[in-house]
């Protein structure tokens, strides 16, 4: 029997979007995390800002939107919902995220193909002692800006992030396990069967 109708297909596209270029980002490692504690049914993205220029509106003006941009909205407009993990950077969201995002609300025109009532999840990770905490509350402004629809029924703020995870990047704490799973699981349930 084909492959395709061995299986049913995926009902919810989920894009996941770490706030950090690093190679041992804490974000990313947090997202990755997430991925592996999708329920069935879910096919997972991740996204990168790798590639992402800084903002410029000469740059726009003269030469449209950078690939990477395209790509990002394109991944975000077929999605059914977004899960962004933040860092915090001086108690708010980190630059490179911010620039993402803004380069993606251009034109504004598209604001409501790739944002408009899409639903969205904050998390985030950090090596100190408020998960993000505020970086997260930083957010909101520009997801209701956006006209997103923010998932607020849990919060997965990571503390201590920088002794989290193992070697291949498996949380090590059997609450933290617990507390994510709850979190994806509980987002994905919002989404409905058709991510509607
Ligand atoms: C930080 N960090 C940080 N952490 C925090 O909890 N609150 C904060 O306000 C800040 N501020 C801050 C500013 C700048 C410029 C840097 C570079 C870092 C620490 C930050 O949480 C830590 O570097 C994380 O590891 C960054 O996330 P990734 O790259 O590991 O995903």
């Amino acid at each position: 029997m084909p492959a395709s109708l061995a299986e049913p297909p995926p009902m919810i596209t989920l894009v996941g979007l770490s706030g950090s270029l690093r190679k041992a980002s804490l974000n990313t490692a947090l997202l990755r995390a997430a991925a592996r504690e999708m329920p069935p049914g879910v096919r997972f993205v991740e996204a990168t800002l790798r590639d992402v220029p800084l903002y410029d509106g000469d740059l726009e003006a003269a030469e449209g939107l950078p690939a990477a941009v395209v790509r990002l909205k394109e991944q975000l407009a077929g999605a059914d919902a977004l899960l962004l993990a933040t860092p915090e950077y001086n108690n708010a969201m980190p630059g490179v995220l911010k620039n993402a995002i803004d380069w993606m609300s251009r034109p504004a025109a598209d604001i409501p193909r790739v944002f408009g009532a899409k639903p969205v999840a904050l998390m985030g990770a950090s090596p100190g002692n408020f998960g993000t905490i505020l970086s997260q509350a930083s957010w909101l402004g520009v997801l209701r800006t956006l006209e997103m629809r923010l998932w607020s029924g849990g919060r997965m703020m990571l503390s201590a992030a920088h002794r989290a995870f193992d070697a291949e990047g498996n949380l090590v704490n059997a609450p933290d396990r617990e507390r994510l799973r709850r979190f994806v699981h509980g987002f994905v349930d919002s989404l409905g069967p058709a991510g509607s």
